[in-house]
């Protein structure tokens, strides 16, 4: 028997989370108050580029598991569980924003059953599931935490298939119904104080943003003592405590979470008395990152981009999303346009030049991007640019400078052609 659970906002994670419990067999009603939104989702189109999600969209509109409602009041009547899936952006001291979940909260308040469990599902400050509670102003019902861990890209594989879930409440049996929501997926569940599992979000981001900024540094070392990073990682990754995973070299790190969360976690260490500094310098190491890059793209254009045209295959945050938040490839692409660049860009989820860079040109396909090129620039690693014709690319452009942020081409195969070729890390 499937259990009655609303979900509050479908954005990422919490159409991911509806849309996934209704494939498990529970009731869903999600709701959200974009109506346009909401309407499209009951025709089962999905808002957002997002592997798998549409077929499972699908399935449980046919079953009739999944509906999508306007508002809050009707979802939440007759819900055992509520998910808050709202956003927390970035308050404009660091900290995240509590006030989408405080109205959320507010909202629902009066229309819930006793003994509903409210589960905040959004990546929250340390000590959120107070705040729900006071947010909520009702003894009768239980809050629970129970982080979200998924992927843009492969979230659904997420969701069905986690490293762990983590449940973090008070109240025993409050936990192990959240924990009975998952029964068949096939992971370790860890129940924890609140504090326990708002803290395990913020540090599992953290220390893979860390993974990330550290790889990147050691790129630049590679770069500079005649080292190629990809040996270097996989020979480190041998080593079990290490491991091979989150180790690519990039362009820097970004999209809708890592930016957001690590800076959330400086600003909770700060106001609890501790100074975060080694992640202060993981965000450092990462703008650098973004200049670095920057800087490659000018030196293989022979010193300048003023007035020149850079081809830029990829404007993502990273492949298989159409997200654009906090992308490292936007980042790149601001500097080069500061710099008096002309940048062509082709992204295969992009049709409009992006806001913050409405200067570009975006192109409908990757060989269009290289007419007339000095540089061609890979920022996202998207797999189709690996199968991509070398030698018309060749033909199309003017110059034939490839800077590969992504170590995705093969290398050979362009020097063969008379590419000059760079990699990152890759001497
Ligand atoms: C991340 C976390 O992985 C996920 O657990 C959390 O719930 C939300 O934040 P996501 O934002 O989808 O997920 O992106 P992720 O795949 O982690 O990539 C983040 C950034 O790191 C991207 O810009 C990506 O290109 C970059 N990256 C990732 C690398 O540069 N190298 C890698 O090896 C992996």
């Amino acid at each position: 028997m499937g259990s009655k659970i609303a979900v509050i906002g479908t954005g990422y994670v919490g159409l991911t989370t509806g849309t996934c419990f209704a494939h498990l067999g529970h009731d869903v009603i999600c709701a959200d108050i974009d109506e346009a939104k909401v309407e499209r989702l009951r025709e089962g189109e999905l808002p957002i580029v997002e592997n798998g999600l549409g077929e499972l969209l699908r399935e449980g509109l046919r079953s009739k598991r999944l509906q999508f409602v306007v508002g809050s009041e009707e979802a939440v009547a007759d819900a055992e569980f509520v998910y808050l899936c709202v956003p927390t952006p970035q308050g404009l001291d660091g900290s995240a924003d509590l006030s989408y979940i405080e109205a959320a909260a507010m909202q629902i308040a009066p229309f819930l059953t006793p003994g509903t469990v409210v589960v905040n599902k959004s990546t929250v400050p340390v000590g959120s599931t107070r705040f729900v509670e006071q947010a909520l102003g009702r003894s009768d019902v239980h809050v629970v935490s129970n982080p979200e861990f998924l992927r843009e890209g492969s979230a659904v594989h997420d969701f069905l298939n986690p490293d762990r879930v983590v449940i973090g409440s008070d109240d025993q049996s409050a936990a192990i119904r959240v924990a009975s929501l998952y029964l068949g997926i096939p992971a370790p569940f860890m129940v924890t104080n609140p504090a326990s599992a708002e803290t395990i979000k913020y540090a599992s981001n953290a220390f893979l943003a860390t993974k990330l900024s550290f790889v990147n540094a050691i790129a630049a070392v590679c770069e500079a003592v005649g080292a190629d990073v990809n040996d270097v990682v996989l020979g480190m990754g041998y080593d079990k405590r290490i491991g091979h995973e989150f180790l690519r070299p990039g362009p820097g790190w970004g999209g809708s979470c890592f930016p957001k969360d690590s800076k959330a976690l400086i600003h909770i260490a700060e106001e609890a008395g501790y100074a975060f500094d080694l992640l202060e310098g993981v965000i450092t190491v990462n703008l650098e990152q973004f200049d670095r890059v920057t800087d490659k793209i000018v030196r293989m254009a022979g010193g300048s981009v003023e007035g020149a045209t850079i081809a830029v295959w990829g404007l993502t945050f990273k492949a298989n999303t159409d997200d654009l938040r906090d992308s490292p490839a936007l980042e790149i692409v601001k500097r080069l346009l500061a710099k008096g660049a002309r940048v062509q860009a082709y992204d295969p989820t992009v049709t409009e030049p992006p806001r913050g860079v409405e200067a570009i040109e975006v192109c409908g396909d990757a060989y269009a991007a290289c007419e007339g090129a000095t540089v061609l620039a890979v920022l996202t690693e998207w797999d189709e640019f690996k199968w991509l014709d070398l030698d018309k690319t060749a033909g199309l452009m003017t110059g034939l400078g490839v800077v590969d942020c992504r170590n995705l081409l093969d290398r050979s195969a362009l020097v063969q052609r008379g590419f000059d070729y760079e990699g990152i890390g890759r001497a």
